[in-house]
Formats: C-alpha cells, sequence, structure tokens
C-alpha cells in the first residue's frame, strides 16, 4: 500500500496539505513513541458514506491519552467534526481515519511534560488488510515467539504507539516465516491477541475470546461482534484461552478495524476445522456487514454518515471489501 500523496490532513486545527504535513524531526515522538492512536474506517454504504463507531474511537483515543498523561484541548464532539471535516475536504466516499496525539518538538529528554500534545488526522484509501481474498479463504497465522506486554509494563488499553514496536516484531517474525499474521501469548502463556487483531475460537457452538485482562487491546470491532453474536444467540466467554484451543478449535477468526473480520485457516501449520471459513464466522461476516449495507436497521446506532445530502449509491459493500471513491 503506498500512499497518494495528496489530499489533506488535520493537525492541530487546521487542513494542510498531504506534502506539507510534516514534523521537526527533534519531536519527542519519534524518538521515545510518545504518541497515541486510532484507527477508524469510513465506508460507502448505499445510504451514503457513514464513519463506523466513530464515538467509540475517540473515546478510546482520549482515554489512550489520559492514560499517557496527554492533556488535549480537544474534546470528543471537537475531534469527531474535524474528522467529518477531514473526510468531507478530500471528498472521500470510504477511508481508512488515522487521529494520532503525540508529544512534538520542544526538548529531548526522556520526560514527555515539556513537550507539546499535537494532534493530526490522516486518512487514506486501505483495502484488504491480510490479503485480496483472506475475508473468505482465511488466513495461515503463526504462535509469535514475542510475548504481547506483561500487565504493568506497557498499558494494552492504550492503543499508543510505543505497544506497536511489538506487534511489528510479531508481524516481522510471521511474515519472515511465510505467515500472514503472528498470534501472541500473554506473559503467562494464554492467548492474547494478533499484531493487530484481537481473536475469536469457537469450539462446539461456544464462541471464546479473551478477556481485556489478558494483555489485548480492547477492540471495537471485538465489542461489535460480541454485540452481533449476542444478538444472534450465541453464548460468548470472555475468559483465558489456552494455546492448545487453537489447535482443536473449530473456527478461528481475527477481528480488527484494518482486517475486519478475517478467519483463520492454519495456526503452526495445523488446520482448524475443516480448513475454511465456517459458519459462525460467515454469519458474523454477514451481520456486520448487513448494518454497513443498511440490509438490516442501525440497531445500535453505529453509522455517523458524513455527506447528510449524498444521493445513494448504487452498489452496496460486500464482505471484505471496503471500497474507495
Ligand atoms: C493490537 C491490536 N489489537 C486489536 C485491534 C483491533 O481493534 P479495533 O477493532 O478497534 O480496530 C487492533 C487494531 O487496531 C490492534 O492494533
Amino acid at each position: 500500500m503506498a500512499f497518494p500523496g495528496t489530499g489533506k490532513i488535520w493537525m492541530n486545527g487546521s487542513l494542510v496539505n498531504w506534502a506539507d504535513a510534516k514534523i521537526h524531526v527533534a519531536s519527542h515522538v519519534i524518538h521515545y513513541g510518545s504518541g497515541v492512536f486510532e484507527g477508524a474506517r469510513c465506508y460507502a454504504t448505499p445510504k451514503g458514506s457513514a464513519c463506523f463507531r466513530l464515538d467509540a474511537h475517540i473515546e478510546r483515543l482520549l482515554n489512550s491519552a489520559k492514560i499517557y498523561r496527554m492533556d488535549t484541548p480537544h474534546t470528543a464532539s471537537g475531534l469527531a467534526t474535524a474528522v467529518l471535516d477531514t473526510i468531507r475536504a478530500n471528498e472521500f466516499r470510504a477511508c481508512y481515519i488515522r487521529p494520532i496525539i503525540y508529544r512534538g518538538y520542544e526538548a529531548l529528554g526522556v520526560n514527555p511534560f515539556p513537550c507539546p500534545v499535537d494532534v493530526a488526522i490522516i486518512m487514506w484509501d486501505w483495502a484488504k488488510y491480510l490479503g485480496a481474498d483472506s475475508a473468505e479463504k482465511g488466513v495461515d497465522v503463526k504462535v509469535s515467539s514475542w510475548t504481547r506486554m506483561a500487565p504493568n509494563t506497557f498499558p494494552s488499553l492504550a492503543k499508543s504507539s510505543a505497544n506497536y514496536a511489538n506487534s511489528a516484531l510479531i508481524k516481522m517474525e510471521a511474515i519472515a516465516d511465510g505467515y500472514a499474521e503472528g498470534l501472541a501469548l500473554d506473559s503467562f502463556g494464554y492467548i492474547s491477541e494478533g499484531s493487530g487483531e484481537n481473536v475469536f475460537l469457537v469450539r462446539n457452538g461456544i464462541v471464546y475470546t479473551p478477556p481485556i485482562t489478558a494483555s489485548i487491546l480492547p477492540g471495537i470491532t471485538r465489542d461489535s461482534v460480541i454485540t452481533l453474536l449476542r444478538d444472534m444467540g450465541y453464548r460468548i466467554r470472555e475468559e483465558m484461552v489456552p494455546r492448545e484451543l487453537l489447535y482443536i478449535a473449530d473456527e478461528v477468526f481475527f477481528t480488527g478495524t484494518a482486517a475486519e473480520i478475517t478467519p483463520v485457516r492454519t495456526v503452526d501449520k495445523i488446520q482448524v476445522g475443516n480448513g475454511r471459513r465456517g459458519p459462525v464466522t460467515e454469519a458474523v461476516q454477514r451481520a456486520f456487514f448487513d448494518v454497513i449495507n443498511g440490509e438490516v436497521p442501525d440497531a445500535h446506532g453505529w453509522l455517523t454518515y458524513v455527506y447528510p445530502e449524498q444521493a445513494p449509491l448504487r452498489e452496496p459493500v460486500k464482505a471484505g471489501a471496503a471500497k474507495s471513491r
């Protein structure tokens, strides 16, 4: 995925050209990972462009900033308005949205307090994260030799740039070994999450997912999937999951804004179920995209429309196909 290098980026309240959205090399965030960020999506729905769970993403962003003692003058509603304004300024029908709050340019001691808290909102076209046909065919995954952050080291509930040093190690190892993604255990040896996704397992009709105490990011897709599965009558168990349940599960799938809902077909070269997308995975994918496609009412109020006056689009979004303009 290469950036187009055009369009507008929101920086501290102003829209600037993509090429001019620069920070100084002595900015604190570059040296010490002192940033917190979000990843959200705007979908081209039949009723017009709509952000999926924008409020939840902004809330998590501000919570991440609070954990890292970053005070920003921007309110939740101000940031949501800034996201919508930036989509409109770029005339996107669909896009990936990346707000970031970071420690900027002032001094380079470890202490971040002297450095300003800056905010930017970047957006671009980002289609299938784990491969073009991954939503149907699934992906091959390995259990990483890297462990997720232990409790009381890096806060996993904060989506901080620093946490992604660990994610990058997991991802690089997986790619170098020929897998699409790595799945990390927590420091106690229980299943935690992928480098950029939460994970669900299905066995004998029961759905399992690690709890927030398993060093996971509390995913907004994870929360949406739990809600949809409960709506459909499934039993969900948020509990510590032993590694070996991956090998004997009927289904395993990842959830995340970038990956959406992606089946896992093998773990450590052991086939999951029959090696194809399972019925629970398919049902929850359908339920998720039914909301986005307006096939069912937006019962949980997850969609924020960007252009109120926009004419309906003819093509609905297919599962796993986040279209751009
Ligand atoms: C480490 C990690 N876990 C889980 C997720 C899924 O979170 P969400 O569904 O909010 O995108 C992400 C996505 O950003 C992630 O980076």
